[in-house]
């Protein structure tokens, strides 16, 4: 089993001098007023939790954007800021960026751009040139960053995501020993989606600037040999999933991200969770319910309005469950400066009070919303409440909700229902797996994993958290530091079973 610790040892030994910086857009700590107080929080998602164990044994540098309102207050004249701030061991160095540059880099280019691209949710990308000479002046920004911390020092710098498609190329025109690695968390398509966008040759090409660059899975992997073929003029080694261009070469890999689950798992079984499930169930009145639980940023890509529709066609179906079923959407607000998301958010309030119109009774509502950003302990409260998760993506790179329904449910009970375009759907295979675009199919999965026995849940079950705490996110780091160090990967530490 890869662990924090183990994790820990390797990159002591591996990084050697090598200086580690990371780059994402998310910042890990964010900084905010409580009244007059400034207190900090960690935002949710798995990155910091990958990275931090990297970080601490490196005592390196991650960049990032600034996005807490005291965020300013904090740092130093080089903006930057020990951390964690009660006990630090790496340098948080944070960018600032003017509205414009956030416009155009963040909301425009890379999520009204490349994300749903990437995604093919049948949400138009847009491409604009103004946006895209904004997307790569603030990476000219990143770089610069990452090359005043660097200087001459030999280097690793680990890229994160779709936000920095230019950046291995615009670091090694600034600085010379410097290694890269660049993970991109969300899929790959085919080349003939890529067609449309207008800077791909640029894109690609500096994307190969990267010595390793990784995907989620094996297929978006595919589809990026099969871009580049159709696209640029490079060489190819499909044996090892290699591509040489202009002197340099690059590994492309697939690992798939996990969590850390026996930290969700521990979590779940705190008395803290406990007595939070006691609260939500009296409050909620889901006492002897059949609760169905969706926990998704609001995002066009999640399928959450063919979840709404498969809710109303299953109780359609199925009157014996009304009064006796209810639908939870736990979401957080997103990105809400692009049209898209503004509507959809719309379009799941008029929804939800048609569909709750429609059927309910007095102290009874098929569908509850609760929009907030929901803390970590709170969301395992719920997936341990829940009798189903339904995890409906239209397409996602991988899908860490799965991972942590699956990682608290301690008591082996509840059922996964798991959309097939996630990645996550490769390695939990005994989710019920559900095309998300065919409501029928999906209001039927609902009616089955209801129903599921108490044996089929436990069996289903075990194997998937055997999955899920196998492809850890330790194990995820180690792969991807493993073909930066080359080295050989180790299944097993003999240290650490004694032999
Ligand atoms: C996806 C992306 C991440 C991103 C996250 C949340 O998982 O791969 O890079 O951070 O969504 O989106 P946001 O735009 O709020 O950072």
């Amino acid at each position: 089993m890869w662990t924090r610790e183990r994790l820990s040892k390797l990159v002591k030994s591996k990084l050697g001098d090598r200086f580690l910086v990371v780059v994402s857009n998310r910042e890990p700590y964010v900084h905010m007023f409580d009244g007059d107080e400034i207190k900090y929080y960690v935002p949710p998602g798995g990155l910091v939790t990958a990275l931090e164990p990297i970080m601490e044994a490196s005592g390196g540098y991650w960049v990032a954007q600034a996005s807490g309102e005291a965020d300013n207050l904090v740092v130093d004249e080089k903006n930057e800021i020990g951390c964690p701030p009660e006990g630090p061991n790496f340098t948080l160095k944070r960018v600032f960026l003017t509205k414009e540059e956030e416009t155009g880099f963040y909301y425009n280019f890379a999520n009204g751009g490349i994300w749903p691209l990437c995604h093919v949710a049948y949400v138009r990308p847009k491409f604009d040139g103004k946006d895209y000479e904004i997307y790569k002046k603030v990476q000219e920004k990143y770089a610069d960053a990452v090359a005043e911390i660097i200087g001459d020092r030999p280097a690793f710098v680990f890229i994160q995501d779709y936000h920095f498609a230019n950046l291995a190329r615009l670091l090694k025109e600034r600085v010379r020993n410097v290694v890269t690695a660049q993970f991109w968390h969300i899929p790959w398509p085919n080349s003939e989606v890529v067609r449309i966008l207008p800077f791909k040759e640029e894109i690609l090409s500096d994307l190969l600037y990267n010595d390793v660059l990784a995907f989620q899975v094996q297929y978006h992997l595919m589809n990026f040999l099969d871009t580049v073929n159709r696209f640029l003029e490079a060489r190819i080694e499909y044996d090892v999933s290699r591509i040489n261009k202009g002197g340099r070469s690059t590994l492309v890999r697939a690992f798939p991200i996990g969590i850390d689950s026996e930290h969700v798992s521990r979590l779940s079984a705190s008395p803290q969770v406990d007595s939070m499930r006691k609260d939500i169930i009296k409050k909620y009145r889901l006492k002897d319910k059949v609760v169905a639980l969706g926990v998704d940023r609001i995002d066009y890509t999640k399928g959450i309005v063919e979840r709404f529709r498969a809710v109303d066609r299953f109780l359609e179906k199925n009157p014996q469950y009304l009064g006796k079923f209810v639908f939870v959407q736990l979401g957080a607000l997103s990105r809400m400066q692009i049209p898209a998301y503004r509507e959809l958010n719309d379009m799941l309030n008029e929804m939800m009070v048609g569909i709750n119109d429609k059927y309910q009774s007095s102290g009874w509502k098929p569908i509850i919303m609760a929009r907030a950003n929901h803390t970590k302990e709170a969301v395992t409260a719920w997936n341990g409440i829940a009798n189903l998760s339904m995890v409906t993506s239209l397409h996602d790179g991988m899908n860490l909700v799965a991972k942590e329904f699956v990682a608290a449910r301690n008591d082996l009970k509840g059922a996964l229902v798991l959309s097939e375009f996630t990645g996550a759907s490769r390695e939990l295979t005994d989710a019920v797996q559900v095309n998300p675009y065919y409501t029928d199919g999906l209001a039927d999965a609902i009616k089955f994993a209801a129903e599921m026995s108490p044996e089929e849940q436990q069996r289903r079950m075990i194997k998937m958290r055997e999955a899920v705490e196998y492809q850890n996110v330790y194990r995820w780091a180690a792969k991807l530091l493993s073909e930066i160090f080359n080295f050989e990967f180790v299944e097993y530490d003999s240290e650490a079973v004694g032999k």
